[in-house]
C-alpha cells in the first residue's frame, strides 16, 4: 500500500505508462478490461430496467471505466486527483463530465444525485490507504444512500487468494506489489453499509502468464473461460464486486 498513492499519477510519464504499458494491446490489464466490460454492460442492462443509470467513477483515471460502460448509461461523471490522468481522458474523447477532487479531506460532493446510479471504484482500492479507500465508499456512499438508489462496484486487482500470491515472497520490497483479500474488500464496504450481491473474477492466471507469447494465447483462453463463472471469483486474480446499500 502506498501512503503517496494521490501523487503517482500526477506526472505525464506515469499516465504515458499506464496509457501505453499497462493497457498495450496484448497484456493482461487489456484482456482483463474486455471482460469486465461483457460483464458490466449485462449487469446494466439486467439491473437497470426500468431507467438507465448515471455513472460515477471514482478515480477515473483516463477513464477506462466509463468508456466500459459508454452507450448503456444515462450520463457519466469522471472524479480524479489527477489533472493529467483527466487531461488524457478528455483527450481520448471520453463521453462523460470530469471532476478534478482533492486527494484528502472532506467527502467530494457528487456532481448530481439524480438516480438511480452506478458508482464504479475500479483499480484504486489494492494500492490506496486505508483513509483513501473509506473516503472512495463513503463518496458511493452519498450517491447511493438506499438499497434502491442502485449499484456500486469495485475492482480488487490483487486478491489475496489467487495465484498472484505464490509471488509476494519475491515482492517484499516491492512497493506496488499490495494484495487485498475479498474479507477486507467485504468490510470496507459494510463500514459504509454496503453489502456484496454478486462477485466476478477475470483472470486466473497472473500477469506473468500474458507476457510471454507462447503462454499468452493459452493463459487468455483459459480466462475468457473462467471469466463467465462466478465460482471462479474467490481464486481469480482480478474481481469486481458489486453492492448495494443494505435495507434500512
Ligand atoms: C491505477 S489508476 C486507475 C484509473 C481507473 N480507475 C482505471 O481503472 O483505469 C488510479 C487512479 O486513482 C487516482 N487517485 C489516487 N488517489 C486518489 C484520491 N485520493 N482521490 C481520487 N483519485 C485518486 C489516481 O490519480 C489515478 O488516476
Amino acid at each position: 500500500m502506498r501512503t503517496d498513492y494521490a501523487e503517482v499519477f500526477q506526472s505525464d510519464a506515469a499516465v504515458d505508462k499506464y496509457e501505453r504499458v499497462v493497457y498495450a494491446p496484448e497484456t493482461y490489464s487489456t484482456a482483463v478490461s474486455d471482460r469486465q466490460r461483457a460483464f458490466l454492460r449485462r449487469l446494466v442492462r439486467r439491473e437497470f430496467t426500468a431507467r438507465r443509470p448515471v455513472q460515477h467513477d471514482f478515480a477515473c483515471g483516463t477513464g477506462r471505466a466509463i468508456k466500459l460502460l459508454h452507450g448503456v448509461v444515462r450520463a457519466a461523471h469522471g472524479y480524479d486527483v489527477s489533472a493529467q490522468m483527466l487531461a488524457k481522458a478528455q483527450e481520448a474523447g471520453v463521453y462523460a463530465k470530469l471532476h478534478q477532487v482533492a486527494g484528502d479531506g472532506p467527502v467530494p460532493e457528487p456532481a448530481t444525485v439524480d438516480g438511480p446510479a452506478l458508482v464504479t471504484v475500479f483499480r484504486l482500492l489494492l494500492n490506496a490507504p486505508k483513509d483513501v479507500r473509506d473516503r472512495a465508499i463513503a463518496f458511493a456512499a452519498k450517491i447511493l444512500p438506499e438499497a434502491e438508489s442502485g449499484l456500486l462496484v469495485v475492482e480488487n486487482h490483487g486478491n489475496r487468494s489467487s495465484l498472484r500470491h505464490l509471488r509476494h515472497r519475491s515482492n517484499r520490497a516491492n512497493q506496488w506489489f499490495a494484495e487485498l483479500h475479498h474479507a477486507e474488500v467485504e468490510q470496507l464496504l459494510a463500514r459504509h453499509g454496503f453489502e456484496v450481491v454478486q462477485r466476478r473474477g477475470f483472470a486466473l492466471c497472473p500477469a506473468g502468464a500474458y507476457r510471454r507469447e507462447w503462454l499468452r494465447r493459452v493463459a487468455r483462453r483459459a480466462d475468457d473461460l473462467a471469466a463467465r463463472s462466478a465460482r471462479l471469483s474467490g481464486v481469480a486474480t482480478d474481481v469486481l464486486y458489486v453492492a448495494r446499500r443494505i435495507p434500512k
